[in-house]
């Protein structure tokens, strides 16, 4: 089917070449005014300024959708979440106002443990029907391309009910979907005094069903005090790329050990978190290949300091922006919250919130050749505003849903 979509009052995030953004070039976000896109099977097969439509489109097809004032957006790239879950963890979040700490929670057998209790007793089907809903409301909210963990399993079984149900909705979503196994994610109390038999367990029993069944792309660990040391990162992540999965990874969220620089020296796809960032760390990430995943969400929820953006971008990291959607420090999903709390909070430019949340989410992902800006070839996945004054009003006026419609793969979700 084609579709043409004209009268568009800005077409925002237009690229005739896909480029990983960082340092100035995040603040560059290229937009045509009064426009149009045309789309064939789900594909952008053309755009450009009304004034060329007939000449770019002599003959115009029949379906033809009006968008008079309204913006028009590459659909986000979430690049790291963990949305398949089971139950909800309100009453820890009761239990830190009250005064705790992630880590007290954690200490007390609360967290991602807890999570780990629910999910082990849930169905494959529950859990599949849960997160099917979680994705329905995100790919509601422009979310069009998603990164999923498994980690709330730690246990054979869980882990392989995740990364199945993570499948389930891959072949099922017209998202695009991504599948991370974070087996190591904390250690299971069955193995609270014996780490090097939950690695073992992770070696020999996971991966090789992960590998077999091609259960992954990616795999994450917690590299934390308290969780994951570097050297057991560097042990999974050696063992998981023998499998064909590369390094995405949990980083510096609450302390600098030494995880960054040797996530970048496995080649990771990106480092995520890094809300605790010393200049070496920055000025290392600066250096390399690998992408810097903030997920200010979480800071905000756990009321930590937030990640720091702007010398990030100074400094010329790439860097991207996730959602982190999971039950203990981020309970939400929604893109539009993430890129006006950057702006809001980190100091983000509108247009680098923009790009570090559409085409740098997509590098975050390596789906940059299918989406993330409006490009002839790529996944008509778009976000549709209403009538907005300008493209700032988008993170100034947080928390109001200015989307009126998403299309995902030429159809509206
Ligand atoms: O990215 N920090 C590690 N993992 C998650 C939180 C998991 C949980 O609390 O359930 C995160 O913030
Ligand atoms: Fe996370």
């Amino acid at each position: 089917m084609t579709t043409l979509i004209i009268n568009i009052e800005q077409l925002v995030g237009t690229r005739e070449q896909n480029e990983l953004l960082r340092g100035k070039a995040l603040a560059v976000l290229p937009i045509i005014e009064n426009a149009f896109v045309l789309i064939e099977d789900g594909i952008i097969t053309d755009y450009g300024a009304m004034y060329e439509l007939e000449l770019k489109v002599p003959q115009l097809p029949k379906h033809i959708i009006k968008a008079d004032g309204q913006f028009l957006l590459p659909a986000w790239c979430d690049s790291h979440t963990h949305l398949v879950f089971a139950g909800s963890r309100e009453h820890e979040f009761v239990d830190k106002i009250k005064g705790l700490s992630y880590a007290d929670i954690a200490a007390k057998g609360g967290g991602i443990l807890h999570s780990a209790q629910k999910l082990n007793d849930a169905s494959e089907d529950e859990l599949f029907n849960a997160a099917w809903k979680r994705l329905d409301e995100v790919a509601k909210l422009g979310t069009g391309a998603i990164e999923i963990k498994s980690g709330y399993g730690l246990t054979v079984e869980g882990e392989l009910k995740m990364l199945r149900v993570i499948k389930r909705l891959k072949e099922k979503s017209s998202l695009l979907i991504r599948s991370t196994f974070l087996g190591a994610h904390t250690y299971p109390l069955l193995f609270k005094e014996d780490h090097a038999g939950y690695i073992r367990s992770i070696i020999t029993e996971m991966l090789p069903v992960i590998g077999n069944e091609k259960l992954a792309d990616y795999v994450d660990v917690f590299c934390e005090n308290g969780f994951f040391s570097v050297d057991e990162m560097e042990c999974i992540c050696r063992a998981s790329m023998r499998y064909g999965l590369k390094p995405k990874l949990h980083i510096n969220q609450l302390n600098s050990i030494g995880g960054l620089q040797r996530a970048i020296q496995l080649n990771a796809v990106s480092v995520d978190h890094l809300e605790t960032m010393t200049d070496k760390d920055i000025s290392d990430l600066s250096s390399s290949n690998t992408i810097g995943t903030l997920l200010p969400t979480a800071a905000f929820f756990l009321r930590m300091q937030y990640q720091p953006a702007r010398q990030l971008i100074d400094n010329n990291c790439a860097i991207a922006l996730a959602s982190d959607y999971n039950p203990g420090s981020s309970p939400s999903g929604n893109m539009n919250y993430v890129t006006a709390l950057s702006c809001i909070q980190m100091k983000m430019l509108p247009a680098e919130a923009i790009n570090a949340a559409t085409i740098n989410g997509a590098y975050a992902m390596e789906l940059e050749k299918e989406t993330g800006s409006i490009t002839v070839g790529k996944k008509a996945n778009l976000i549709f505003t209403k009538p907005v004054p300008s493209l700032s009003y988008l993170p100034y006026s947080f928390g109001n849903n200015l989307i009126d419609k998403v299309m995902i793969g030429g159809g509206f979700v």
